[in-house]
C-alpha cells in the first residue's frame, strides 16, 4: 500500500498531537513537511517527527504536494491554506473552531466542495463518547431528555496569547472550547440545535469572555446545559446524559470513562477503555477517508451546523460580530 504523504501547518501545541498521531500510523502515512511562520518551531517539530521545515504553508503545499494536510494554525490564518490545498486536491483536516465566523466557515467549506474536508472535532473519536452514543441508540436510557456538560480549567494562555485576541480567535471560550460542547451535544442527540441562548462573563482583564454557559434545545426537544470556564482551577471535564430510563456519565478524568445507571439499577455500571487516544483515532479515521474507505465523520456540514449555533449564541448574548 502506498503511504499517504502528510503535512502539518502550524507547529504549536495541537500540531504536536497531530504529529504524534500520524507518527503512530507510520505504516500508512509519512510526515513530509511541517510549516510555521515561526520557522524555529517548524524546524524543531521536523527534527522530532521527520519531514522538511517551512516558514510558509502555501510554499510547502506547492513544493511537496502531499496527499493530506492538517491545518493547526489559529483560526484567522487558515483560509489561504485551505484554498491552496483545494487547488491541488490535497485532503484537509482542519482544527476547531472551524473558523472565526459562519461566513469564514462557509468560505472554507465552499473552497473544499467535492474534496475531502474533516474538521478536528476530536471528541467524536473519544471511545467513551462513542460507547455513550451506542448506549443511547440501544434505547437503554429511554428517551433522551437532557445533556449537561462542563469543560473547565485554569487556562494559562488567557491574557497572554492569541487565544484571547478576538481578531485572531473569533471570540473567547465560547468559540474556542464550548464549540466542542456543541459538537458533542449534536453527536449524542443525533439532532440539530434549534434554540440557543448564551450568557457570557469576563473575569480576567481580557477583551473576550472567559466563562460561557449555553442553554440549547434540539429539534426533538432534548435540552442542553453547556458550561465552560477558563478561570476555575479545579478542572472538570464531563458530560451527563439524562434519559427517561437512566443516566450516563462520560467523565474524562475518571478511570471509568463511562458509567451508567438505569432506572431499576442499584449500582452504576462502569466501562473502562484502553483504546488509543482520540487524536490517534481521529488521524486514523482521516487516513481511512484519504484512502477512500469512508466519508469524514465530521465534515463540512458539521462545521457549518456548529458555527450556526455559535453565531446564534453570540447574538443571544448581545455580542456584535
Ligand atoms: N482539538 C483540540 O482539542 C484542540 C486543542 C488545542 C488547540 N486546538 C485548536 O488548534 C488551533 C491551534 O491551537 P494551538 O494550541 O496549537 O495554538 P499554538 O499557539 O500553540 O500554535 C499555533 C501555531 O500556529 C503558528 N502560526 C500562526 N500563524 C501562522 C501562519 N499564518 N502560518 C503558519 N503557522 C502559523 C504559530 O506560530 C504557532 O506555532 C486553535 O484553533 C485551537 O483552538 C484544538
Amino acid at each position: 500500500m502506498t503511504k499517504t504523504q502528510v503535512a502539518v501547518i502550524g507547529a504549536g501545541g495541537i500540531a504536536g498531537a497531530h504529529l504524534r498521531a500520524y507518527a503512530t500510523h507510520a505504516e500508512r502515512c509519512q510526515i513530509v513537511g511541517i510549516a510555521d511562520i515561526d520557522e524555529a518551531a517548524a524546524v524543531s517539530r521536523a527534527e522530532e517527527f521527520g519531514g522538511s521545515a517551512f516558514s510558509d504553508g502555501v510554499t510547502m503545499l506547492e513544493q511537496l504536494e502531499p496527499g493530506a494536510v492538517s491545518i493547526c494554525t489559529p483560526p484567522k490564518f487558515r483560509l489561504p491554506f485551505v484554498e491552496a490545498a483545494a487547488a491541488r486536491g490535497i485532503a484537509v483536516l482542519c482544527e476547531k473552531p472551524p473558523a472565526r465566523t459562519l461566513a469564514e466557515t462557509e468560505a472554507i467549506v465552499n473552497a473544499m466542495r467535492g474534496q475531502l474536508l474533516q474538521f478536528a472535532f476530536c471528541h467524536r473519536f473519544h471511545a467513551p463518547l462513542l460507547a455513550a452514543i451506542n448506549l443511547i441508540r440501544s434505547g437503554k436510557l429511554g428517551m433522551l431528555a437532557q445533556i449537561e456538560n462542563r469543560f473547565a480549567f485554569r487556562f494559562a494562555r488567557a491574557g497572554n496569547s492569541w487565544f484571547t485576541d478576538a481578531d485572531i480567535a473569533g471570540g473567547g471560550i465560547l468559540i474556542d472550547t464550548l464549540v466542542h460542547s456543541i459538537d458533542i451535544f449534536r453527536a449524542l442527540s443525533g439532532d440539530e440545535i434549534e434554540a440557543a441562548q448564551a450568557v457570557l462573563s469576563t473575569t480576567l482583564p481580557i477583551e473576550v469572555e472567559d466563562s460561557a454557559s449555553l442553554l440549547a434545545r434540539s429539534n426533538a426537544g432534548v435540552l442542553g446545559t453547556l458550561n465552560c470556564s477558563w478561570v476555575t482551577p479545579v478542572g472538570e471535564a464531563f458530560v451527563r446524559i439524562h434519559g427517561t430510563e437512566g443516566q450516563a456519565v462520560i467523565d474524562y478524568n475518571a478511570a471509568a470513562g463511562l458509567r451508567y445507571k438505569l432506572a431499576d439499577d442499584a449500582d452504576w455500571t462502569e466501562e473502562h477503555f484502553d483504546e488509543p487516544d482520540r487524536f490517534v483515532r481521529q488521524a486514523s479515521h482521516f487516513l481511512d477517508c484519504v484512502e477512500g474507505k469512508c466519508e469524514p465523520r465530521v465534515g463540512g456540514e458539521d462545521g457549518l451546523a456548529v458555527m450556526r449555533v455559535i453565531e446564534a449564541a453570540y447574538e443571544s448574548a448581545g455580542v456584535r460580530r
